[in-house]
C-alpha cells in the first residue's frame, strides 16, 4: 500500500468516524473547538517566544536560561497537548478535504520538524550551563525555534484561505 493511499485510507476513516461526522453535522462544534486550538496557541506561542527572546539576548537577561525553560516547560507541554488534540477534531470534520489542502500538509511537516527541534538540539541549548554554549548557537536555536512554529501557525491560518 503507497503512503498517499495509506493516508487517503486515514482520512477517510476520521472523516467517517462519530466524532468527525458528529463535529461536521453541529454549527457550533467546530469554532467551540477552535477555541481551545486558539487559546492553546496563545499559551504555546508565548513559552516559545519567553525562553527564545532569552537565548537572543533580547529579555529576561537576569534569569537563566535553563531556569526559565524549566519553568516554562509544563505550560509548553500542557499546551502542546491541546493544540494536537483539538487540532486533530478539527481535521477529522474535514481531513478528506485536508488531505488535498497543500498548507494543512506544509503544516503538517513544519509540525513534526518543530516538534523534533524542540526536544533535541533546542531542549539541549537551552538546558546547557550558559558556559559550555556560545552565544552564536543559542542565537540560531532560537531563530531556527522561532522560524519553525511560525511556519506551524503560518500555515495553520493559509489553510482556510487556500
Ligand atoms: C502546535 C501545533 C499547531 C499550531 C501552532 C496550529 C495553528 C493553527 C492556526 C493558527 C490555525 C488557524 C486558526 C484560524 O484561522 O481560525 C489552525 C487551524 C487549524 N488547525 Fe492547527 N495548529 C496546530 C496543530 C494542529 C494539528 C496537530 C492539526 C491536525 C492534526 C491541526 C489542524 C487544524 C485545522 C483542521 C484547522 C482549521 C482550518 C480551517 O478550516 O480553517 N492543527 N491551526
Amino acid at each position: 500500500m503507497s503512503l498517499s493511499s495509506l493516508l487517503m485510507s486515514f482520512c477517510e476513516w476520521a472523516d467517517n468516524s462519530f466524532f468527525g461526522h458528529g463535529i461536521r453535522s453541529s454549527v457550533w462544534l467546530f469554532p467551540f473547538v477552535e477555541i481551545f486550538h486558539l487559546l492553546a496557541l496563545g499559551v504555546l506561542g508565548g513559552t516559545v517566544l519567553i525562553v527564545n527572546l532569552r537565548l537572543l539576548g533580547i529579555r529576561f537577561q537576569r534569569d537563566r536560561v535553563r531556569e526559565l525553560a524549566r519553568e516554562v516547560q509544563p505550560w509548553m507541554l500542557g499546551s502542546l497537548v491541546v493544540m494536537l488534540v483539538s487540532g486533530f477534531f478539527l481535521f477529522s470534520s474535514e481531513s478528506v478535504k485536508m488531505y488535498g489542502n497543500g498548507a494543512f500538509r506544509v503544516k503538517m511537516i513544519s509540525l513534526v520538524l518543530a516538534i523534533l527541534f524542540t526536544f533535541t538540539i533546542h531542549r539541549k541549548v537551552a538546558m546547557s550551563d550558559e558556559m559550555q554554549v556560545s552565544p552564536l548557537w543559542r542565537k540560531l536555536a532560537a531563530v531556527l525555534s522561532l522560524v519553525l512554529w511560525s511556519g506551524v501557525g503560518l500555515a495553520g491560518r493559509a489553510i482556510g484561505i487556500v
